[in-house]
């Protein structure tokens, strides 16, 4: 049998893959996820968990061939796995995604709107700077998304859609974008989000929405009609007539405009449509049988038109348009909100989600922040793959993910700085998280490099200095020390890649005089914590769940421009 390299899948899910021939026994691995095996006789799709009647039941992804335990066929799989999250930018991630494999993309990109935030995370636990500003302009923002729609267009399946919420700001500009890529004709809605109450805005329209333009990748996309719950007040209004058995009901009109020449245009029991210019929305013969179920409402004197009796009871529910006034943003005190500033609420993607996908269905994130999306798709029995940029955020949904599922779904994640040289390129502040994190500790709420101190250990709260250099010196130690005594503390760290000799003569003197600075070294941090030797893990720390914390006061974040620079110097 073929042993063939990843190519282009070509079949749909759940594609006999009967060149395999037919096996009984399980592969050994308990594997799951799209799997895409190439044979001799071509590309195949298939879904699957083991081995059997001539369909490949392949399920973890892996790299490399796959031997069938009984019929000894190897093939060579490309793979698409769910419950992942990647942290790394998402054109180099989909570029390695099978064409036509995800169901349903929710996209939530860093906005046009030139500011900066900084996120306070997690009882002061990250910082983050989150970058949405473009200084190109608005055209160099829109290429930069053509890329990563063009790539969101070839992994969506054919009954796909694509959901991207912008700020109005940049909505026009990627909405004739998205129609380049997609095609004018697969535009089915720009949703209008209403997120917050108006506030007065200087001299214009309190800005209070948000658009989400929906994207159809074909001509059929999954759809499940999404209901809304009926006001009391609305129902209290309509549906109040009560014809004795105790069902209340509306008086809808029979008629609707237009003139017709069939059943439907002609004169019934003595009533002509056509004379005031319209039809019956049934036949005749329709409306016989509905008066017969006792369907049809007489006017007591005789001289009204019947009008039709629909039922509270049978209501299905208010249909959805496309503003959407009825979803809150994420207040401060909600019990979902993690601190994020562009956090979206998970009843906006449950929304989304239960229109446009089917349960088993691959929903996928590319910029995927505290995992809003990832979240709802799992309590909503969908499989899941986010991607974002920032380790950080990587984190912090997978946090999410293990907390809101107990442990039971443990993502896999991919491509979080693992290396000295992964470290050396992240962003300051993505730098000064890690190393927050590491010693499980907690941000300094003064101004980020203020008097040296960037944070504090777990438990013992000693203060941190994070330098994202090589060859610390005295200088850097002496300093650190009267920031440490300023603090009134009398022991500290400096994390940094490497330090000079006089550095470490300085705090062998520190020591001797008084419990003063450690140097920790990034590859010791790097190390797996049972086999760290440092002090300030007391072993506990990783049954930690650190609660969320009120975020930094405007005073104490960084300047726009301190974070401008801060990215700038970033290697
Ligand atoms: C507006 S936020 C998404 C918020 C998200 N919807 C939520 O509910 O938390 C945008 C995210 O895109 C990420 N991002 C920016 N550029 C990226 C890129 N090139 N690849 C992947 N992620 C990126 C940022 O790190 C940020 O977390």
């Amino acid at each position: 049998m073929g042993n063939v390299a990843a190519a282009r899948p070509q079949a749909q899910p759940g594609y006999n893959c009967t060149s395999t021939g037919p096996s009984s026994g399980r592969a050994q691995t308990p594997w799951s996820g799209w799997v895409w095996a190439s044979l001799r006789h071509g590309w195949t799709h298939c879904w699957t968990s083991e081995w059997t009647r001539g369909i490949i039941r392949i399920s973890r992804a892996i790299h490399g061939s796959l031997r069938h335990p009984g019929k000894g066929v190897t093939v060579t799989v490309a793979f698409l796995e769910s419950s992942v999250l990647y942290c790394e930018d998402n054109l180099r991630q989909l570029a390695q995604f099978p064409s036509e494999c995800v169901d349903l993309v929710y996209l939530d990109p860093p906005f046009f709107s030139n500011r900066s935030y900084e996120v306070i995370w997690g009882d002061e636990a990250e910082v983050r700077s989150f970058e949405d500003r473009w200084d190109g302009g608005i055209q160099v923002y829109v290429d930069w998304m053509r890329d990563r729609v063009r790539a969101l267009h070839r992994v969506l399946r054919p009954t796909g859609s694509l959901y991207l919420h912008c700020d109005p700001h940049a909505s026009h500009y990627l909405k004739v974008m998205l129609d380049g890529v997609f095609g004018i004709n697969t535009f089915r809605n720009e949703i209008i989000w209403k997120r917050t109450g108006a506030h007065s805005s200087a001299k214009k329209w309190g800005p209070v929405h948000d658009v989400i333009l929906y994207y159809g990748k074909g001509s059929r996309v999954s759809w499940n009609e999404p209901r809304g719950e009926y006001t009391q007040e609305y129902l209290d209004k309509y549906y109040k007539f009560d014809d004795g058995d105790g069902r209340l009901y509306w008086r809808a009109d029979l008629c609707a405009a237009g003139i017709r020449n069939g059943s439907s245009g002609q004169p019934w029991r003595g009533f002509a449509p056509a004379a005031k210019g319209m039809h019956w929305k049934f036949t005749t013969d329709s409306l016989d049988r509905l008066d017969t179920e006792g369907r049809i409402y007489w006017p007591a004197s005789g001289s009204g038109w019947p009008q039709y009796k629909r039922y509270r009871n049978e209501l299905k529910g208010l249909s959805i348009g496309d503003v959407w006034l009825d979803i809150d943003r994420i207040n401060p005190r909600a019990a979902e909100r993690l601190g994020y500033p562009t956090q979206k609420p998970e009843a906006l993607l449950q929304r989304i989600i239960a229109a446009s996908s089917n349960k088993g269905d691959i929903i996928l994130d590319p910029f995927c922040g505290c995992g809003t999306t990832i979240a709802v798709a799992e309590q909503m029995g969908r499989q899941w793959i986010g991607i974002d940029i920032s380790p950080t955020a990587v984190n912090i949904m997978n946090n999410r993910i293990r907390k809101a599922t107990h442990g039971r779904c443990l993502p896999k994640v991919i491509g979080l700085p693992v290396t000295e040289n992964d470290l050396r390129s992240l962003k300051p502040f993505e730098f000064q998280n890690w190393v927050i994190q590491k010693f499980w500790g907690i941000h300094s709420v003064r101004k980020s490099g203020d008097m040296g101190i960037d944070g504090y250990s777990f438990m013992t709260n000693d203060p941190i200095q994070v330098k994202q250099s090589e060859g610390v010196g005295r200088n850097v130690v002496d300093n650190f020390e009267t920031a440490v005594e300023r603090d009134g503390k009398n022991k500290g760290y400096i994390v940094a890649f490497s330090f000079t000799r006089g550095a470490r003569e300085e705090v062998a003197r520190a020591r001797w005089e008084r419990q003063m600075d450690q140097l920790v070294t990034v590859k010791q941090l790097l190390q797996p914590e049972p086999e760290r030797r440092v002090p300030f893990l007391p072993g506990v720390a990783p049954v930690i769940d650190l609660p969320l914390p009120p975020s930094r006061s405007r005073d104490a974040r960084p300047t726009a421009q301190e974070l401008i620079e801060s990215d700038r110097s970033a290697v």
